[in-house]
Formats: C-alpha cells, sequence, structure tokens
C-alpha cells in the first residue's frame, strides 16, 4: 500500500487546518499500513516550477506521435530546455503512478486552489502521462484520491455560496477526466474556517466547529480501513 501526501497551503503554520487534517490522516494510515510506503510532498514549500515553451513543444510532440506514455518521452527531446522541462515533470508523475491512495491538502483561494496545486496539477497532465504503456489502458483507473478541503465560508448544498465553488467541482471534474473513478474520489471539507478570527463571522463559530469535528471523523475512519488481507488458501 503507498500514500502520496501533498499539501498547498501558502500557510505552513500550524494554524493551516488543510494541513492539520492532512496530517491526522497520514499519522492514522502509517499507524495501519506502516511508514514504508508513505510520500510527502509540500507544494508551498517546495514549489513546482510554472510550465514553459519548452514543455509546451515537447507536449505537442508527443501528442502528435499519438500519446507516448511516460517511458518513452526521453527519446522525442530535441533539446536542453525540453530536458529539463522533462527532468521536472517526470519524477511528479512517477510519484503519482506509484501511489495507491492521493491525499491532497487544498484550501480554497478566491473561489478555487491555491496556485501551488495548480501548478503541480498542470505539470502532472503532460500528454500521455496516464497512458498505462503495452495496454494503453489508463493508469489512475484504481487510484484512490482522497481530497481534503478548507474553506473560509461555507460552500455546502443549499447555501447562499454554492455556485461559487470552484474548487471541489473543479477537482472532481480534473481527476475523473485523468481516470480516476468517481467512487475512488471521497472529498472532506472543513468550512467556515475564518469564523473563529473574522469578528463578523462570529456567529458561524458553532457551525465550524462541528465542521471541523465531522471532518476530523471522516478523515479517521477512512484513514483506518485495513487492508484487504488475502484469502489464506488450505495446504494438503
Ligand atoms: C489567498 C486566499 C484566498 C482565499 N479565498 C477564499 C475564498 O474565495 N473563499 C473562502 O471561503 N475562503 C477563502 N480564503 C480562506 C481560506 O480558504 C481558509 O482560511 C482556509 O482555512 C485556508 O486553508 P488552510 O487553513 O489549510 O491554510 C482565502 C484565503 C487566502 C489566504
Amino acid at each position: 500500500m503507498s500514500l502520496l501526501h501533498l499539501d498547498s497551503s501558502a500557510n505552513r503554520s500550524d494554524e493551516s487546518v488543510s494541513r492539520r487534517l492532512t496530517a491526522l490522516f497520514a499519522s492514522t494510515w502509517r499507524a495501519v499500513h506502516g511508514p514504508a510506503g508513505y510520500r510527502y510532498r509540500d507544494l508551498a514549500a517546495d514549489p513546482v516550477p510554472p510550465l514553459d515553451t519548452a514543455y509546451c513543444s515537447l507536449g505537442r510532440r508527443v501528442e502528435r506521435d499519438g500519446l507516448v506514455p511516460p517511458a518513452g518521452v526521453g527519446d522525442l527531446v530535441e533539446s536542453l530546455a525540453e530536458e529539463r522541462e522533462w527532468g521536472l515533470t517526470r519524477p511528479l508523475i512517477t510519484e503519482l503512478l506509484e501511489a495507491d491512495t492521493v491525499l491532497i491538502g487544498a484550501p480554497m483561494y478566491n473561489y478555487s486552489v491555491s496556485a501551488a496545486l495548480k501548478a503541480w496539477i498542470d505539470r502532472v497532465s503532460f500528454p500521455g502521462a496516464f497512458t498505462a504503456p503495452g495496454t494503453g489502458d489508463n493508469a489512475l483507473r484504481d487510484t484512490k484520491l482522497v481530497v481534503i478541503s478548507t474553506r473560509g465560508g461555507a460552500y455546502a448544498p443549499g447555501t447562499p455560496q454554492e455556485a461559487c465553488d470552484f474548487q471541489i467541482p473543479y477537482l472532481r471534474a480534473y481527476f475523473n477526466r485523468q481516470g480516476v473513478a468517481a467512487d475512488n474520489m471521497r472529498f472532506i471539507s472543513a468550512e467556515m474556517t475564518m469564523a473563529g478570527l473574522a469578528p463578523h463571522l462570529a456567529s458561524f463559530r458553532p457551525l465550524a466547529a462541528s465542521s471541523l469535528a465531522s471532518a476530523r471523523a471522516e478523515v479517521t475512519a477512512l484513514a483506518s480501513v485495513q487492508p484487504v488481507q488475502p484469502a489464506i488458501r488450505a495446504t494438503s
């Protein structure tokens, strides 16, 4: 079992609710599965560089050649700039493909995801990245996704700002388009995280507390799921 844990809040202090919740998921997961399959990437501390022309030219060549899987992309590199771009991209794709479960801490920034997370998304979405070699199947077909979203306000169904949520619907559409099955995605939200801070949101503090408590319970339950044991064969 392997877990890739990504954090993307610009706030790297203990105040970050998404970081606290992903850390809870990760520590619970490690207690069940052991530490060996755990990988961590902090997209704020170690930002993914923005794309440039060489990324696009290499990507366009791969598209033209009919979506070459990552193992074949190196053969299509034509310049030092493309080599550099591929060198920045391939390890992130490999890390993603090696994970059985991808855990993403995703704060809402201006109704959407943080620039740090978007930079990772843009880079791993290299043409053909998720094409399994040989079969041409989608390599994310069995990947499980857990997104822990935090928002200063409330965007749940029925709330006045529901239509402004370009965070969870965006991530759901993106990962679904890349091949992650709808049944393999879980979105856990802590809402009204600004209520404890902003005086004008003080009346929402009970709502914030119950949203956080529910998120913590959901995170703990989800991360505690025991691996399925292989059936023991009777020997004669
Ligand atoms: C740059 C920035 C933009 C934000 N935009 C929104 C927003 O559009 N809607 C919202 O409800 N909260 C917004 N917030 C509040 C955050 O979503 C909230 O503080 C959340 O808890 C941040 O995640 P973190 O606690 O993991 O850092 C914004 C915060 C920052 C720093």
